[in-house]
């Protein structure tokens, strides 16, 4: 019998799940919300937890930021188109979107700027006599090699561990941990409450990455009493690519932020050119030199699909969504070719599925020649589930693509 004809039976599964999905979609609040998109409908696009999709109406905007507020008004859009201003006032934009209160969020800098920022003034908070930063050993590779650059400044040492342990590590030694809210290979979300608490308790501060969970889920920094996060706008937010990070500095904290990277755009008074420097107050201080205005005003556009949408509804899509993948992925693909490494609880998920698969080489490449976009990591498929612009027929089309391409893969190729 042939790889196709042992597919057979599986894909029957498909009618009632396509009628499934068709149903759910109907039923989805947030439906509505993918035509503010650029997205054709031949492409699956699970690939927003990577590089988000382009909102509609940037073009447009931009046009008007290139063409008048640079082209017209040149030098003088840092003051009448509010480029100045930008960093914090975009930051005001985000910080519902991760429950924070409005003057503790900057935009500005990629995240590996903002990681070394903030763990060093986390570092710095913390005060003598604590020599220990500990850091999620399964880290995204950047905030990893940064932390252990900026323990060597400070004469700290890394202590790397599973996230779980980081609660019951914490001690007297500790001066702070940098903790992904959500693993980037196996989408699985950590207990930021739990942890936090945990540091506080043991006299620690906590730093937070919150690349995969800001726009996808609530954060709750401000009710959690997170000291320091960071995140990126490219995914989730859909700020375009390399549009401009962001740092959170909890109100309580700000006094004491000492900015490694003191620029100037984060001085008192930075048009007295004043040869010492006096830090601003509030969130300011986490500026460092010349924003980066057109990504940053392509990302103060892009916000404006967040405009009626609460956080929560999107929380709820997500796990409907991966849910619903999860069971078309059960149904079509034969046992054994994928594994998924997400887990499967709720409470410990972000937007994303990862698939172990040993053929995830030869698989991806083609999924995505059938119009299924994910990305490779070694040995997984990972797909990203964008609430705002996913829906249940695209995750039953993913599941069913797979299954059509992993027939036509020989497994261990
Ligand atoms: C968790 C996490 N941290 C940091 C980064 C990268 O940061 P940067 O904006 O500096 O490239 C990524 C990129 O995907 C990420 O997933």
């Amino acid at each position: 019998m042939s790889d196709l004809q042992q597919e057979a039976p599986r894909l029957d599964a498909a009618s009632s799940l396509r009628e499934e999905a068709l149903r759910l979609d109907a039923a989805d609040p947030l439906a509505g919300h993918r035509a503010r998109f650029a997205l054709d409908d031949d492409t699956v696009y699970l690939d927003g937890n990577s590089l988000g999709a382009l909102p509609a109406h940037v073009p447009a905007r931009m046009a008007d930021v290139i063409g008048r507020q640079w082209g017209e008004l040149r030098i003088r859009s840092w003051d009448e188109s509010g480029w100045w201003t930008a960093p914090e006032r975009i930051g005001d934009r985000i910080a519902p979107l991760v429950g924070a209160a409005p003057g503790q969020i900057v935009v500005g800098d990629s995240t590996s700027v903002n990681v070394f920022k903030a763990v060093v003034a986390a570092a710095r908070l913390a005060g003598e006599g604590r020599d220990e930063i500990l850091v999620d050993g399964s880290t995204f590779p950047t905030d990893g090699y940064i932390a252990e650059s900026a323990a060597r400044m400070t004469g700290h040492r890394i202590v790397a561990l599973d996230p779980a342990d980081i609660p019951a590590a914490a001690g007297e030694r500790t001066a702070l941990a940098l903790v992904n809210h959500i693993d980037y290979l196996s989408g699985r979300l950590h207990d930021l409450p739990g942890t936090t608490a945990a540091l506080h308790a043991a006299g620690a501060l906590a730093v937070w990455d919150l690349c995969h969970s800001a726009g996808a889920l609530p954060v709750g920094l401000d009710e959690h009493g997170v000291d320091l996060a960071v995140g990126c706008t490219y995914k989730y937010l859909n700020g375009g690519p390399g549009s401009p990070a962001y740092l959170y500095v909890a109100e309580r904290h700000q006094d004491r932020f000492d900015s490694p990277l003191p620029g100037w755009t984060s001085h008192a008074d930075p048009f007295g050119m004043d040869p010492g420097y006096r830090a601003a107050s509030g969130a300011v201080r986490g500026r460092v030199g010349t924003p980066d205005i057109l990504s940053m005003l392509a990302l103060e556009a892009a916000l404006d699909v967040w405009d009626g949408v609460t956080i929560e509804a999107v929380r709820a899509k997500s796990l409907a969504l991966t849910d619903f993948f999860l069971e078309c992925v059960r149904a079509y693909v034969p046992e054994g070719r994928v594994t998924p490494v997400t887990p499967e609880a709720h409470g410990e998920r972000g937007s994303q599925v990862g698939l172990r698969c040993a053929d995830a080489p030869a698989v991806m490449p083609e999924l995505i020649r059938r119009g299924v976009v994910g990305d490779l990591r070694p040995g997984l498929l990972r797909f990203g589930f964008t609430p705002l612009y996913v829906g249940f027929a695209d995750a039953e089309k993913a599941a069913r693509v797979l299954a059509e391409v992993l027939a036509g893969t020989p497994a261990g190729r």
